[in-house]
């Protein structure tokens, strides 16, 4: 059984600790394929990388994390794995709202618990049935703890439901997934997160550095093609979600910084003359012609800093590796 969510949204709480339990609401099927179809029609082809997230494609993702060129999710691990007592010490909230922002599979977060010491957790992802299992195994795990799941698309802001505790949420935004955004984007998330912080909140955010181009672009084109294979099913995702005939074979995995704009960019590039059809339309690509498919931004601690303070945060700490390759903020209410 499946109701939708009462506010029509495509989004849906779908389970908590204390039995409240709300059937998860059907993603409205209809936006979803008009959202794609319209950047594939667009004369610079783009799909939004939150498509890049089905089941498999969020195992995908996973993989990624574990490469060798893929430094982001370890060097960030070794700073909390290093720097938590202080970054919790700087914080200064005790048994927080622990709001986890891109669960996945809850890994990050719940390793954090025994010092974060959450009277809550809450779990937001895109992925409704990766997020589901992900959040019954922490339920587990930690039988005591209140866990709440929310299957969400916070890609434009995030606005959480009323049955989540208001008082002392700490949102967890690690990984640099902030570099998704355009940073006018990054400021309106930024924004609702800190009009949804309250005065006793804050803010844990992990953010990529610009650094060396070789050591960027091999993050985002390792050898084994575990990036290529992320990249490429998207447009799989894409064939079910808008009725498309993308073939895979067609396309070829393109990654690169560009440096004017700080940011690593993907693209899928047609290998061939290709003909994209679904019902009600088609569109040509030539030869080399290409399909944007992701941005990840790279910051400066002060560029950052900024770009908080802008949003109404005030950084109370950032540490960063000592190369400097990742950092992360501790942010409150200014
Ligand atoms: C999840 C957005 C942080 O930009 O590094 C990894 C996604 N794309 N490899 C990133 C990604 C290709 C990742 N974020």
């Amino acid at each position: 059984m499946s109701a939708p969510h009462p506010s029509g949204r495509d989004d849906a709480l779908v389970s908590s600790a204390r039995g409240a339990s709300i059937a998860p609401g059907r993603a409205v099927a209809g936006e979803v394929r008009t959202t794609i179809l319209a950047g594939l029609a667009a004369s610079s082809a783009y799909i939004p990388p939150r498509f890049f997230y089905d089941d498999q494609g969020s195992r995908l993702f996973s993989a990624i994390t574990a490469l060798e060129e893929y430094y982001p999710t370890r060097t960030e691990a070794g700073l909390l794995a290093r720097h938590l007592p202080a970054i919790a010490a700087a914080t200064g909230i005790e048994r927080p709202t622990f709001v986890d922002l891109g669960a996945g599979d809850c890994e990050k977060a719940s390793r954090l618990f025994p010092v974060v010491r959450p009277a809550s957790y809450v779990a937001v992802d895109i992925s409704d049935e990766f997020l589901r299992a992900s959040v019954a195994a922490v339920q587990r795990r930690f039988p005591d703890l209140e866990t709440y799941a929310f299957a969400t698309d916070f890609s434009e802001r995030l606005e959480l439901p009323d049955i989540v505790p208001t008082r002392r949420r700490l949102f967890f935004y690690p990984g640099s997934s902030i570099g998704n955004f355009t940073p006018d984007a990054a400021a309106a998330f930024l924004r609702s997160l800190r009009d949804q912080m309250g005065d006793d909140g804050a803010l844990w955010i992990g953010v990529d550095l610009q650094k060396p181009v070789d050591v960027l672009e091999r993050a985002y084109d390792d050898e084994l093609g575990v990036t290529a294979a992320f990249n490429k099913n998207v447009l799989r995702h894409v064939n079910r979600l808008a009725g498309t005939d993308f073939v895979l074979a067609d396309w070829r995995h393109v990654a690169f910084y560009e440096p004017r704009h700080h940011r690593i960019e993907m693209h899928l590039e047609a290998a061939r003359d290709v003909v994209v059809a679904w019902h009600g339309g088609r569109r040509a690509f030539r030869r080399g012609e290409r399909i944007h498919t992701e941005n990840s931004y790279k910051h400066t601690v002060a560029g950052f800093r900024e770009q908080l303070s802008a949003a109404g945060l005030r950084t109370v700490g950032a540490w960063t590796d000592p190369a400097e390759w990742f950092a992360f903020f501790v942010a409150r209410r200014a």
